[in-house]
């Protein structure tokens, strides 16, 4: 088949050097596969070298405290993909002897691990012919077959996986998948493909009918919710302060924030110190001032958080026993990371 001997011979000669791709380890590739779910290789490159380093084994990560790998994972987003790779590392370590399941159909009951990580580390370390299929794989599938089923609906995906599994080169398909996913990253690239100098152009369907800016079609997305976020940024005499872990499901699970009072509205001082949640928090004397004068919107992909910091300096409280060395060590949102580093910075 032209499509993939093509891919193949491309990879050859552009394929990008990265660290996972030399070894058939499968703990260095499950790492790497999960980090770069829904992340560019360029962003989850410096947290690989992190964990490897602090990390070497599955049984360094089994041993280590879910608070420090949410701290190593801060800012990567999507942070169940952190608890789960905690979790199923423990679980390779303990009940697994920490050998790596070495097929599809086992790799894919680990927790956190999904069709495309299964496919991915199957084909990549014990050279199953499974099809990955990511955001780069439906792009170059749905251009050069010209498909135009939206991905994002469950027609799609099991078109798309039915394609992607029928043009797969069986023979390296490890060096095939990371091969569609290179090209559909530095040359079938969303915004200004590389047409005029592709080898496939001639038998692209969508460079034919002038329909590459076109594919691949997404169904349109969910409403965007809009939150008010409160953080009280307790700051006592003694210089301590409340943070409270997040236990609740939820993307923020086991990070720590200050506490939240969430509005259905910006509110100001006013409204903010007349609220049931204030006056539960606060039965001594405070004084609040709101830090940040320019609203912060923090946009996640279905929630846009505007947020306010209010510092609300009080004699004692007797839950602000935390020291702020002891805030800079707690996994926190990048929201509060960024709060911190601009408050601490004016402390000094
Ligand atoms: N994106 C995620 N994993 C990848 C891999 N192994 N090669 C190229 N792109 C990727």
């Amino acid at each position: 088949m032209i499509f993939n001997k093509e891919l193949i011979k491309w990879y050859l000669q552009n394929n990008r050097s990265l660290p996972w791709r030399e070894t058939k380890d499968p703990y260095v590739v499950w790492l790497s596969e999960i980090m770069l779910q829904q992340t560019r290789v360029s962003q989850g490159l410096p947290y690989f070298l992190k964990f490897t380093e602090a990390f070497p084994t599955v049984f360094d990560l089994a041993n280590a405290d879910e608070s420090f790998v949410l701290k190593l994972w801060q800012g990567l987003g999507y942070y169940s993909r952190a608890r789960n790779l905690h979790y199923t590392a423990k679980y390779v370590a303990n009940e697994l002897q920490g050998i790596f399941p070495n097929s599809y159909k086992e790799l894919v009951k680990l927790k956190g691990v999904g069709d495309y990580t299964a496919s991915a580390i199957a084909s990549i370390c014990f050279n199953e012919p499974v099809a990955v299929v990511d955001g780069n794989v439906y792009r170059v599938l749905s251009r050069f077959f010209g498909v135009e089923t939206p991905i994002n609906t469950t027609k799609g995906v099991k078109e798309f996986k039915e394609l992607a599994q029928n043009v797969l080169n069986t023979e390296t398909p490890g060096n095939y998948n990371q091969a569609i996913m290179d090209f559909g990253a530095l040359h079938c690239k969303p915004q200004n493909p590389l047409c005029d100098t592709c080898m496939l152009s001639e038998a692209c369907i969508a460079f034919q009918k002038n329909m590459v800016k076109d594919l691949p079609v997404k169904e349109k997305k969910v409403k965007v919710k809009n939150r008010f976020f409160n953080y009280m940024v307790v700051v006592t005499t003694n210089n301590t302060t409340v943070l409270e872990e997040r236990k609740e499901k939820g993307i923020w699970q086991g990070l720590y924030q200050f506490p939240l009072i969430e509005t259905t509205k910006n509110v100001n001082i006013h409204e903010l110190i007349s609220t049931q949640e204030f006056n539960k928090l606060f039965t001594q004397e405070v004084t609040v001032k709101l830090f940040n004068k320019e609203e912060i919107v923090h946009k996640l992909s279905h929630q846009h958080l505007y947020t306010q910091f209010w510092i609300v300096n009080t004699n004692e409280m007797s839950s602000a026993i935390m020291e702020w060395e002891e805030v800079i060590e707690k996994p926190v949102p990048v929201l509060i990371e960024k709060f911190l580093n601009q408050y601490l910075k004016l402390q000094k």
